[in-house]
């Protein structure tokens, strides 16, 4: 499976300007590539402006959307404006969203269902509070944000795997551990679907991701690539991570 290498700008940087200058500096390099896509997910405010970028291996998405196509709900971005805008992926679940606007997973299972009507790609971001907590928490947490998705729609599916400790602390989980969480995300879908569904579906580590720590997780056949955040804001850092997935194993799962 090819390497997906997704950034998450969150609410930055604070001018289109700036937007625009960021996108140069970072795609600048990446006219050749060929292991690797990239799905800039950036503010709402910059989709439009940006989508110029878009092209074979680079592509944009939002960070959030709603659950309803159109309506009474102010300041609301509907999944039907993203696609008629030409939005590719739409980040659901990050765990900032679920923290701090109180997302739950019934409004997130929802917000996926209408995503994927609407044929946007779904990210969706799972992950453990604590690094002692059981997989149980995973297993509940993904249940009820895929309860009635049907088989055909996880082909439209990408899960991030952030486990929140990691998130923006420069302490990453370990290769290992996030292999045997994505191992058991895995099992988890193959009982929604089947098997192969379960193993096309791309499975991306997020949290703390920087230039140094890539390799270890990119060698792991069942990691897929990342979900980057604060260093996504630095292009010659997040440009030796996407370079580093030539060197990723060839083979899928
Ligand atoms: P980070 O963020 O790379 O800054 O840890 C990851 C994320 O929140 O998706």
């Amino acid at each position: 499976m090819k390497k997906i290498i997704a950034a998450n700008w969150k609410m930055n940087p604070q001018s289109q300007d700036k937007a625009e200058a960021l996108m140069d500096k970072t795609i600048k390099e990446l006219s050749d590539l060929k292991d690797a896509d990239v799905i800039f997910n950036v503010p709402f405010l910059f989709l439009k402006d940006l989508l110029k970028y878009k092209k074979n291996h680079i592509h944009i998405g939002a960070q959030n959307v709603f659950w309803e196509d159109e309506g009474a709900y102010t300041g609301e971005i509907s999944p039907l404006m993203l696609k008629n805008m030409g939005v590719e992926y739409v980040i659901i679940g990050h765990s900032e969203r679920r923290r701090y606007l109180k997302e739950t997973d019934e409004m997130i299972n929802k917000k996926i269902l209408k995503a994927l009507k609407n044929k946007l790609k779904v990210i969706l971001c799972v992950g453990e509070e604590a690094k002692n907590d059981s997989f149980d928490v995973l297993e509940e947490e993904l249940q009820a944000d895929l309860n009635g998705i049907v088989k055909s729609s996880f082909k439209n599916i990408i899960v991030a795997y952030e486990p929140i400790w990691a998130i923006g602390t420069g302490a990453a989980d370990n290769a290992d551990d996030v292999e045997q969480k994505i191992l058991f995300i895995r099992r988890l879908i193959a009982r929604l679907s089947n098997t192969k569904t379960a193993f096309d579906v791309p499975m991306l580590y997020g949290g703390s991701v920087d230039e140094f720590n890539s390799s270890s997780f990119l060698r792991k056949e069942n990691i897929n690539g990342f979900l980057i955040g604060s260093i996504s804001l630095k292009p010659k850092y997040f440009l030796s991570i996407i370079k580093q997935t030539s060197y990723a194993p060839a083979k899928g799962n």
